[in-house]
């Protein structure tokens, strides 16, 4: 695997396989791999000819100085599994070379960044933009992965490209959540939670999946409300927020009746670390 920590080397050499008829697959991260990123590079070799994935953890997109510093980083351990899993290149950039000057660009997302992550943590899509918009520029990739784990995220970066980026040409693929044995999405935040917390954990996605069998018998704003009871009634865990949106304009659902696919969406304290997961509900049982 190559690794190159300049825009201009990831240019040049993406040119260069371009140009030879190749098509470039791309895989964003802020490190600390897991089966989770591991997957979305699999399914890049397997829709692309060539995998470039990027490490960056990126300071625009944190808005609690304490998450940004507390971050795991594991560049060691990420390059084997990257070579493991024959990723083709891997760009390592430093702050100076994504930031050499302060980002002051605002982008305009309506509705999408309002809601959930975007009303619990200001900003935090806007620096998700920034980075993503100059990782597209510098990389140009025919196609790009993104997990459904970070439900929000995959929406809001379509629009991205859609609405900010009209000059490029890059598909986005959304890849599903990869989980540990006992539920738990992945996440490399998980690496922050005790044993005991990490059990107590996969109590989330016990829950969301275990209400995927209520949808008949509450109406939304009960079944909102016992969710949340349930889940908090673990004493590990303390949920944020719980909505349950339409999967592309991310509004609220008010009734089960309604068409569109619905996805609840879930933020959780476990101790200090914030977790996040999603499920679709369907109706149509
Ligand atoms: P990061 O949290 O490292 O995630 C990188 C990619 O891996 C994202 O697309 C995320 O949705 C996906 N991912 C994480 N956990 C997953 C899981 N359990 N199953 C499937 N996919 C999973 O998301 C970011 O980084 C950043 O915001 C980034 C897009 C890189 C911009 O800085």
């Amino acid at each position: 695997m190559k690794i190159l920590k300049t825009k201009q080397e990831i240019k040049l050499l993406v040119n260069e396989l371009k140009n030879s008829g190749k098509t470039i697959g791309f895989v964003p991260t802020m490190g600390a791999l897991h089966k989770g990123h591991i997957s979305l590079v699999e399914q890049a070799k397997e829709n692309t000819d060539f995998v470039v994935v990027s490490i960056f953890v990126n300071p625009t997109q944190f808005n609690d100085k304490k998450d940004l510093e507390k971050y795991p980083r594991q560049t060691e351990n990420d390059i084997e599994k990257l070579n493991a899993a024959k990723a083709d290149a891997l760009f390592l950039p430093d702050e100076k070379e994504m930031y050499p000057e302060k980002d002051n660009r605002q982008f305009d997302f309506g509705n999408l960044d309002k809601v959930m992550e975007g009303r619990f943590r200001p900003g935090h899509f806007n620096g998700v933009a920034q980075i993503v918009s100059k990782l597209f520029e510098t990389v140009n990739p025919d196609k790009a992965f993104f997990g459904l784990k970070d439900f929000q995220q995959y929406v809001i970066i379509k629009q991205l490209v859609k609405k900010f980026m009209p000059n490029y040409n890059i598909e986005i693929i959304a890849c599903p959540i990869v989980r540990e044995a006992n539920g738990l999405a992945m996440s490399s935040r998980n690496e922050l939670l005790t044993k005991e917390q990490r059990e107590n954990a996969s109590f989330i996605a016990e829950t969301l999946t275990k209400y995927q069998n209520y949808t008949s018998k509450y109406n939304i704003e009960d079944f909102k409300n016992k969710l949340i009871e349930e889940i908090n009634s673990n004493p590990f865990l303390e949920v944020e927020y719980f909505d349950i949106v339409d999967d592309t304009e991310l509004q609220q659902i008010k009734s089960w009746d309604e068409e569109n696919k619905k996805v609840g969406c879930i933020a959780v304290f476990c101790g200090k670390v914030r977790l996040i997961d999603n499920i679709y509900y369907s109706t149509t049982l």
